[in-house]
């Protein structure tokens, strides 16, 4: 018999891209094959996203789509993992009677097991174990790999729906990161991106600053990355670990969210922004070059113009390298969607694009302060927009274009920067 195939399309953050390289690794490890073409796959697998709206219309309309194809090719299997999985349940077999499988993200082991089983199968329970599980990962090559430390999150942020499709935290055993990460080595990886919800608050018989400096040491792995920081939690001792462990990559993603205390009261982010100025200011002292990028939320409920007017403040005080923006989006069950003042979508609207706009001055600015810098760049692939030039990341996470042989994909290379754009560099080997 010809082995099946499987297709899996991924929506939202990194976290659900390395769920989704865990999902192929358990179909793989059972004689499954991957295919790029849901139209030939006997599996196809959506790992779906909840955290804004517009990532859950998306992949309805992805849904609409392939009821067609399942009509064409009735024996598919059509499976739903990822937050909606866990949120909406049968309601989706209610909305979209062609799927066949609900996969909650802590469930990933028992794929294997539920391909076969009868059309309208749930599996959605918590699973207090999911940091235990050794999961076969099948990771696309490039020189990176995502190891996961923590899962979850309970940290219950206003506006957030991860503490409920993700479930508690919970942190994975340091030796089982150890391992991880030696064999990553073994297999010629240059550079890990160690990922959880809140990384800072990570602790077995290790905390994370103690955890960076075991990595460092194992000496298997050129770049140590990690996301997403909690501004709350980022101890003296982390900043002191990323300035004196030499793999420890000098960029931080630190999520300020909003730059009015008002609003970072009502999101419960437990910080005011004095308190996260400080913590740049201490970044910005004790770690040379530092990139720090974060994220901004528009419009949350009850934000006034003068709460507007405090981000965009910051944003000019700090210099991030660049951020993430997004309109606030009501998230079904959390504190925020009920909140009173919710603010209008052309409001929304408007402020995210002063933002961005605002954002684009000072990254082109801060990306002009590399020309003429030889920044070392670990080279991933061909240019997206342009096949002839490859393309990698500096240390500070910027993205760089430069002219140089294909031999260097994968590898570490010493780059002049001659150009600064504003969403990534120029430059030629050196
Ligand atoms: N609306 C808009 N943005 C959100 N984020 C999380 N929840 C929401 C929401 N309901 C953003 C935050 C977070 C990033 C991953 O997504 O900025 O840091
Ligand atoms: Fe959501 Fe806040 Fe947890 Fe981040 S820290 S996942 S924003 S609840």
């Amino acid at each position: 018999m010809m082995p099946q195939k499987y297709y899996i399309e991924t929506f939202g953050c990194q976290m659900n891209v390395h769920d989704s390289e865990k999902m192929a690794g358990v179909l793989s490890k059972e004689g499954y094959l991957p295919t790029n073409d849901r139209w030939e796959a006997d599996i196809i697998i959506y790992n779906t996203c909840s955290i804004r709206e517009k990532a859950e219309q998306k992949f309805f309309s992805e849904l609409g789509r392939i009821k067609s194809l399942k009509k064409r090719r009735p024996h598919i299997k059509i499976a739903v993992a990822g937050c909606i999985a866990q949120l909406q349940r049968e309601g989706i077999f209610r909305r979209a009677p062609h799927v066949d499988l609900i996969l909650g993200p802590q469930n990933i082991h028992r794929l294997a097991g539920l391909v076969g089983a009868p059309s309208h199968t749930t599996a959605n329970e918590e699973n207090p174990g999911i940091a235990d599980n050794d999961l076969p990962v099948l990771r696309n090559r490039g020189g990176r790999a995502w190891v996961s430390i923590m899962y979850g999150c309970d940290n219950f942020c206003s506006y957030c729906i991860v503490p409920y499709t993700r479930g508690r935290e919970r942190s994975r055993p340091s030796e089982k990161i150890l391992s991880e990460i030696a064999e990553l080595g073994r297999e010629g990886f240059k550079e890990i991106t160690l990922l959880g919800q809140n990384v800072n608050s990570y602790r077995s018989d290790l905390d994370f600053p103690g955890l960076l400096r075991k990595i460092d040491s194992l000496r298997s792995i050129e770049r140590i990355r990690f996301v997403t920081s909690h501004p709350r939690d980022l101890s003296d001792r982390l900043v002191d670990a990323i300035a004196n462990l030499g793999r420890v990559c000098e960029h931080l993603h630190l999520p300020l969210q909003s730059g009015s205390d008002r609003v970072l009261n009502l999101m419960n982010r437990g910080y005011t922004s004095g308190e996260y100025l400080e913590k740049i200011i201490l970044l910005k002292e004790r770690i040379t070059g530092v990139s720090i990028t974060t994220d901004i939320i528009c419009g949350f409920p009850g934000e006034t113009e003068e709460d507007h007017g405090e981000t965009k403040k910051m944003l000019k005080e700090i210099e991030f390298d660049g951020i993430f923006a997004f309109k606030y989006s009501p998230r079904p069950g959390t504190a925020a969607a009920s909140m009173d003042g919710q603010v209008m979508g052309e409001v929304k609207s408007r402020r995210l694009s002063e933002i961005l706009e605002l954002q684009d001055t000072i990254t082109l600015k801060k990306n002009g302060g590399l020309s003429n810098t030889v920044q070392e760049v670990l080279v991933e692939g061909y240019s997206e927009t342009d096949l002839t030039m490859l393309s990698g990341r500096t240390r500070g996470n910027k993205i760089v274009n430069f002219m140089g042989d294909s031999s260097l994909i994968g590898s570490l290379a010493m780059v002049r920067i001659t150009e600064a754009k504003k969403h990534s560099l120029e430059g030629v080997a050196s």
